[in-house]
């Protein structure tokens, strides 16, 4: 078996191209780059933990695990073991060929989850490909039926059909998404901001009414698939109420609908517990997975009912789709997230955090709401507790205070009212799992410094933040 050691180039070399750069390279590099950079270079993750350092030596505690990805922490050493050993075998097989990662991955995740998903279809490029394969087999098990039903504020991917089937931010991409036809939207259940303006104490559900009304009266063709995150992450951090998806379901089942969890951000341990399903408990007919199924290393994955056919050789197939190496990370990531019992930790701490950010909603007005659950955590900023004007500013001028002091959060996505951005005011908290007690306590005091900060801003600062974010939205 092959080792580890250069053969053409030396190792003073290789080290140099990734821990070394000049300010001239990082110039041009600006300059070319099609698609912008932050300021941040960062160099090295904490092993295994929630801390990452930029090219200057300052360090972050990073409360975003990299698009909430990496649960079992940056540069797991397992995961990286794994790979390493992985990457000595074999690195790049064709689709068609199975790996013995693949077939062991396959395994793995057939019947990880609750209900009869036994079927399994993998790719290397994440949740929107997977969600795109959902409405492929959907599409196949009911053939003529082409339209798919999507939340309101909800986020599948960058895709051109993925962006169509998803909340257009049209200050932040030019692109609504080709096939708009194809994709009807209803309301989420955002109880905080109901979308039918009731309480949640009294409301029995209104809101699935009008998911029936978009079924009966809002298309002209048969409805494929009903597409939903079981706890919104993009459109703001927003758990369905208890009854919701068992309504869903029963919607779906009703009118002959695929229904289908985008679970990209709530599965291994995030939510604390393994995915959404389990924490509800009502079953899809397809689930979507990626982010921390790799711990790191790009990958997507369907899960479908036993009963769905199969794709076709060509189908699903991508040129690096079967990469042996993502699916061995993949196959040590699960295992680190059960055997560390990390949706457990999420619980916990998630438990925690909360109960510190609501003490802090009741000292900050501006603070409007905290949601959960485990390590999958908004606060919503608001100006006014009572009109719940976003906050939208003061959200940006958080993360932008945070960032200073060394701690990574973000906000969610932004709607255009008046040609201006709006909403993006809740702050998500979602570091990786193996985020240590003083790590997320030295957050929290950050973030409060944050909040005391922010709460002081004028309308001229408000005006000024404002200005830069229009600034900076579409690049030149
Ligand atoms: C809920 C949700 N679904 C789908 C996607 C798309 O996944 P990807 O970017 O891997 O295509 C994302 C990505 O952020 C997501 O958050």
């Amino acid at each position: 078996m092959a080792g580890f050691q250069p053969e053409l180039l030396d190792e003073t070399e290789v080290e140099a191209l990734l821990s070394r750069v000049s300010e001239e390279e990082v110039e041009r590099a600006r300059e070319r780059s099609l698609t912008p950079l932050k300021e941040q270079i960062l160099v090295q993750g904490e092993t295994g933990g929630a801390a990452v350092r930029d090219s200057t030596g300052k360090e972050y505690i990073d409360c975003t695990a990299q698009a909430w990805t990496l649960n079992s922490g940056y540069c797991n050493p397992d995961i990286l073991y794994a790979v390493a050993e992985q990457m000595k075998r074999l690195t790049h097989v064709r689709y068609g060929y199975p790996t013995i990662p693949r077939i062991k991955l396959i395994n793995r995740l057939s019947g990880l989850f609750p209900g009869d998903l036994h079927k399994v279809a993998i790719n290397n490029e994440g949740g929107g490909f997977a969600l795109e394969a959902a409405m492929k087999l959907a599409m196949i098990s009911k053939p003529g039926a082409t339209t798919f039903l999507t939340a309101w504020r909800g986020y599948h991917g960058a895709s051109l059909a993925t962006l169509a089937a998803s909340h257009y931010m049209p200050y932040l991409t030019r692109f609504p998404g080709y096939g708009l036809g194809h994709y009807v939207k209803f309301p989420y259940p955002y109880c905080y901001r109901c979308p039918v303006g009731l309480q949640r104490s009294t409301c029995s559900l209104a809101c699935l009414q009008l998911v029936e009304g978009a079924i009966r009266y809002g298309v002209n063709t048969p409805v494929a698939g009903l597409i939903v995150e079981p706890i919104q992450g993009p459109g703001g951090m927003i758990p369905t109420p208890a009854g919701y998806l068992a309504g869903l379901k029963k919607l779906c089942q009703k009118y002959g609908i695929y229904l289908i969890y985008d679970e990209a951000q709530t599965t291994f341990g995030r939510v604390g517990a393994m995915s959404a399903t389990h924490l509800y408990g009502v079953t899809p007919d397809m689930m979507a997975l990626t982010k921390a199924l790799g711990g790191g290393f790009p990958i997507g994955a369907l899960l479908a009912r036993e009963d769905f056919k199969r794709f076709t050789d060509v189908e699903e197939h991508t040129t690096f789709g079967a990469n042996p190496v993502m699916m061995a990370a993949a196959l040590a990531s699960i295992e680190v997230v059960l055997r560390k019992d990390l949706a457990g930790r999420a619980r916990r701490l998630g438990e925690q955090v909360t109960t510190k950010l609501k003490e802090l909603q009741g000292r900050y007005e501006i603070i409007g709401d905290v949601r959960g659950p485990g390590l999958f955590i908004g606060v919503e900023l608001v100006e006014d507790r009572e009109t719940k004007q976003p906050a939208f500013e003061r959200a940006i001028a958080l993360l932008e205070i945070a960032i200073q002091m060394g701690v990574i959060f973000d906000v969610d996505m932004p709607e255009l009212t008046g040609g201006l951005p709006t909403r993006r005011n809740v702050v998500k908290i979602k570091p990786v799992l193996t985020i240590t007690d003083e790590q997320m306590e030295k957050a929290l005091q950050v973030f409060e410094i944050g909040i005391q900060k922010v709460s002081a801003l004028t309308e001229e600062d408000k005006g000024a933040i404002m200005q830069k974010v229009m600034a900076q939205a579409l690049p030149t």
